[in-house]
């Protein structure tokens, strides 16, 4: 791949900061999350209206279980009221959500939602919208590696089918923070990464434009030479 007007296929976003907008505001952390969550909508938006085909977006790592109990309860509560408020009007723009992470440990009513938004989505196929909930890249590639065939003569080819996600091409981290977090660590081998200051509540589409702007601009080399430095 060459840069220039190229546009990801895979976008992934780490959603950071919605508490740290909350707090500076002098409000609780959960006030944070809801907007985070009206943020949501309009990057799912803008993100269908750009065109872009796979949007993944990291929304409860396995290590927030640690939070206190009320604010996992309110991140979940949000993420039900998105869930079976949003389902038919993704479905109408041809957008088809999958959850990805353990869901073993959700609560009931949770699962049931993640269970009836897929199946009223499932026929999308305009945009692919990945949500990660109790996800770790650590947990995801120790299960496919237990997973892989003794023996394999591909093992890297293996590991990648059995992880199942697509590669990463673009990974926004909102917050300010400069890390990835368990978050896609196998796919992202080669993403281009870009880091922003602004909170979550306050990501808009021009974040975003400005983020594919700044990914056409990369060189990806993927341990290649460049093609002008080849002819020299
Ligand atoms: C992201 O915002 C949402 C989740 C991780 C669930 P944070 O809640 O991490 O906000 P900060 O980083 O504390 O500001
Ligand atoms: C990463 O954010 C997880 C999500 C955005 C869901 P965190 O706020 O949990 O990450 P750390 O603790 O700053 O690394
Ligand atoms: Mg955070």
């Amino acid at each position: 791949m060459q840069s220039g007007t190229e546009r990801p296929r895979h976008t992934a976003i780490v959603m950071d900061g919605n508490g740290r907008w909350a707090v500076s505001r002098g409000l609780p952390r959960i006030a944070g999350h809801r907007e985070g969550a009206s943020a949501v909508r309009r990057t799912v938006e803008a993100a269908r209206a750009l065109g872009l085909p796979i949007l993944t977006l990291y929304a409860f790592s396995s290590d927030n279980w640690s939070r206190p109990r009320p604010e996992v309860g309110a991140l979940f509560t949000l993420l039900r009221e998105y869930l079976d408020g949003e389902a038919t009007r993704l479905r109408d723009e041809g957008i088809r959500l999958e959850v990805i992470g353990r869901r073993d440990r959700l609560p009931d009513e949770v699962v049931a939602a993640i269970t009836r938004a897929e199946g009223t989505t499932a026929a999308g196929s305009s945009m692919r919208l990945r949500i990660a909930v109790d996800y770790s890249a650590r947990e995801t590639i120790a299960r496919a590696a237990r997973r892989l065939p003794r023996g394999s003569e591909s093992p890297r080819e293996d590991l990648s089918r059995l992880i199942g996600g697509p590669d990463v091409d673009l990974l926004i981290r909102t917050g300010g923070e400069q890390r990835l977090s368990d978050f896609l660590l196998w796919e992202a081998a080669y993403a281009e990464l870009v880091f922003l200051p602004c909170p979550w509540p306050e990501f808009s589409r021009s974040h975003l434009e400005a983020a594919i702007e700044e990914f056409s601009r990369r060189q990806r080399r993927f341990g290649r030479i460049d093609d002008a430095a080849e002819a020299v």
